[in-house]
C-alpha cells in the first residue's frame, strides 16, 4: 500500500504495519541502528524536531533533515545512510525528517507493531514475520508525495517474495491481493540489478541529479545488515 489518503486502506489497523523507504530513509534508519545509534526519532514536521532534540544532551543527538533529497540548511545530516558510520551515530539519537519516509512512519504510528525495512536489512524483517506470525501484515510505500514508487514496490515484493518462498506458500495463496502479486513480479523481474531499477526510477534519478550515486549503490545491496528497527514508542525507533 502507499502513503496517501486514497491508498492507504482506512478502518482497522493491522498486527504489524511495515514502513519502506529504500531511498533513503529507512536504508538510513537501519544503517543508524546497525552502527550503534541509541534510536532514532522520526518527524514529519522540520520545527517539531527542533523542539524535542533540543529538550536532549547535544553531545546525545544528532539532527538529520532532508527536503527533495537536499540536506536542509543547519541540520547536521541530511538523509545518507553513508554519512552515518558508528564513529558518528554510536551512542547517539538521530532526530530525523524527511520528505515522504518519516511522514509513512508516523502514519502507521498506532499499529501494535510498527518495523522499517529497507533491502538492506529486508531477511531480519522477514524473519521476524515468519517467526511472530502477525495475522495482518501492511507494507506501506513511502513513494514521492503521494505517488507510487518503483524502489518501495520493488522492496516491498523482495519481503513478501522472501515470506513466501520461506513459508512454502504457493502464489495461489496470493489471489485477489494485486498488489502483492504485482510487487513480487516487480522484484522478480529486477532482484540481479535492483541498481538498474534505481536508476530507471523518479527518485532515483532525482538523487543521482543531486550526485548522490554512492547511496545508491549502498541501499541497492540485499540482506547485508541484521538489524530490525522497531518503534519502542510513538517516533521512536531502537534495534530489536
Ligand atoms: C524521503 O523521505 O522522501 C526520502 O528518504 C528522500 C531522500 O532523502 O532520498
Amino acid at each position: 500500500v502507499y502513503d496517501t489518503p486514497e491508498l492507504t486502506p482506512t478502518g482497522k489497523t493491522p498486527d504489524c504495519a511495515i514502513a519502506v523507504d529504500v531511498l533513503r530513509a529507512t536504508s538510513t534508519i537501519a544503517t543508524v541502528l546497525a552502527s550503534g545509534g541509541e534510536a532514532v526519532q522520526a518527524f514529519s514536521d522540520l520545527d517539531q524536531l527542533i523542539e524535542v532534540s533540543e529538550k536532549w544532551p547535544a553531545e546525545k543527538r544528532l539532527r538529520a533533515g532532508e527536503r527533495g533529497g537536499a540536506k536542509v540548511a543547519g541540520f547536521e545530516l541530511g538523509n545518507s545512510p553513508l554519512d552515518c558510520t558508528p564513529e558518528l551515530v554510536q551512542g547517539r539519537r538521530l532526530f530525523i525528517s524527511t520528505t515522504n519516509g518519516t511522514r509513512a512512519l508516523q502514519r502507521i504510528q498506532d499499529s501494535p507493531t510498527v518495523l522499517a525495512a529497507a533491502l538492506i536489512n529486508r531477511a531480519a524483517v522477514v524473519q521476524y514475520i515468519l517467526e511472530k506470525q502477525p495475522e495482518t501484515v501492511w507494507i506501506v510505500g513511502s513513494g514521492w508525495e503521494g505517488s507510487f514508487s518503483l524502489e518501495d514496490t520493488a522492496c516491498a515484493g523482495a519481503i513478501a517474495h522472501s515470506i513466501v518462498e520461506q513459508s512454502q506458500l504457493s502464489l495461489e495463496e496470493l489471489a485477489g491481493n494485486d498488489e502483492v502479486i504485482s510487487a513480487i513480479a516487480l522484484y522478480s523481474q529486477w532482484q540481479n540489478d535492483l541498481l538498474g531499477l534505481f536508476h530507471q526510477a523518479s527518485h532515483g534519478k532525482r538523487l543521482l541529479r543531486l550526485e548522490c550515486d554512492e547511496d545508491l549503490k549502498y541501499c541497492a545491496q540485499t540482506d547485508i545488515l541484521d538489524v530490525l528497527p522497531m518503534q519502542q514508542e510513538p517516533g521512536v525507533l531502537k534495534s530489536k
